[in-house]
């Protein structure tokens, strides 16, 4: 049985490259089809999974990676809260996926103390989240934001996941956790871990700043006007995309020539992943178009996707008492599969396990 595992964290508002990127994958993988006959290599990452069989689903929002900066508790409770309210908004059913967070999962933590005597610095200096985050302020040069990939891939192998859904900018940790369940798997002379496979999908892997098309979007970029973010109002959608940055040329006949405009690319990339086709696709409607017509069409289709997901992400917060009900459960369930597989790793390592 394929596992799916992936996670979010609950900083802030999410966005539209969370949402694109990720959130909408694990919609679609958790509701795949049953399988069908013949597997066939040529098909895509999610018709393959699709006819190896329906995966279990779990998705989790990642409160101790939050921690590796600064944090109001009260507001971290609350956006725990938040991204709860966007996953089942965004179509993750609770009865379909086990949705939790992620300190309310110990396994978590205990796995990673032991990945982290298998995992090389050399390893982690690799990693260029670390360094970009502490190159920020020296009060960042810390050791849980330095070991923040060893509880990644903890929070993955755990669940001993095949499938992690994923955007672009998380390949480097997902290579890294299939270098530790490696390492973990000669040392212990064992095949525990599989070797998760990431599944980077759609047209919008990396979905960039309104801003500046080289940068990525993100939470924590200054500029609100940087990203759409899943509780914009209609009128701050229009207005966002109306003052994107772009060129002042028409829009090309072909993918290729939009390869040295990386605003334009950008923002055909989001209409594409929105209207669930393709950029080529996209072109071919809007080919000789200036901004002054595909920025509206662009904002219309942003708005008429995500209202319905920002009301129902308001009728959600409005009862956090359902919402709290719901992250338990996923826990009791997540504990009762992680408790098992800690308890085998422990004696695959020789410690005390009762
Ligand atoms: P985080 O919280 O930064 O982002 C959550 C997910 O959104 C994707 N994403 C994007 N995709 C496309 N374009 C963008 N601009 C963009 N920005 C973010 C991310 O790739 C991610 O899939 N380390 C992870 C959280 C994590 C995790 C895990 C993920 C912790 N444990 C286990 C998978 C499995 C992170 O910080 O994601």
């Amino acid at each position: 049985m394929n596992r799916i595992l992936s996670g979010m964290q609950p900083t802030g508002n999410l966005h539209l490259g969370n949402y694109l990127g990720a959130l909408r994958n694990w919609v679609k993988l958790q509701d795949l089809p049953t399988p069908k006959a013949s597997a066939d290599k040529s098909t895509k990452p999610t018709e393959a999974l699709a006819k190896e069989g329906k995966a279990e689903c779990y998705y989790c929002i990642v409160d101790l990676h939050a921690i590796t900066v600064p944090q109001d508790p009260q507001k971290l409770r609350q956006s725990v809260r938040e991204t709860a309210a966007a996953y089942i908004a965004a179509g993750i059913d609770p009865a379909k996926s086990t949705l939790f967070v992620q300190s309310a999962v110990p396994a978590h933590s205990e796995l990673m103390w032991i990945l982290s005597t298998y995992t090389p610095l050399g390893w982690l200096n690799r990693m260029t989240q670390y360094k970009d985050k502490s190159a920020k302020s020296r009060d960042l040069e810390l050791l849980g934001l330095y070991a923040y990939p060893v509880l990644m891939a903890a929070d993955i192998l755990i669940y001993r996941a095949t499938h992690v859904p994923v955007g672009e900018d998380q390949k480097q940790h997902l290579e890294l956790t299939r270098d530790i369940a490696q390492a973990f798997n000669r040392a212990t002379n064992s095949d525990f871990f599989p070797l998760p496979e990431p599944q980077i999908l759609g047209e919008a892997t990396r979905v960039m700043s309104l801003r500046d098309g080289t940068k990525k979007m993100s939470k924590s970029d200054e500029s609100d006007y940087s990203r759409i973010s899943l509780t914009d109002d209609a009128d701050t959608i229009v207005k966002k995309f109306k003052k994107a940055t772009t060129d002042s040329d028409v829009l090309p006949d072909n993918v290729k020539a939009l390869e040295a405009r990386a605003e334009a690319d950008n923002l055909v990339t989001i209409y594409a992943a929105l209207n669930d086709t393709t950029k080529a696709a996209v072109l071919k409607e809007y080919a000789g178009s200036g901004w002054g017509k595909f920025k509206p069409a662009l904002a219309d289709l942003a708005v008429a996707k995500l209202a319905p997901m920002t009301e129902k992400m308001r009728q959600l917060m409005a009862d956090p008492a359902s919402l709290d009900q719901i992250l338990i459960r996923g826990a009791e369930h997540a504990n009762a599969l992680t408790q098992k597989h800690l308890r085998e790793v422990k004696n695959l390592v020789g410690l005390w396990s009762f």
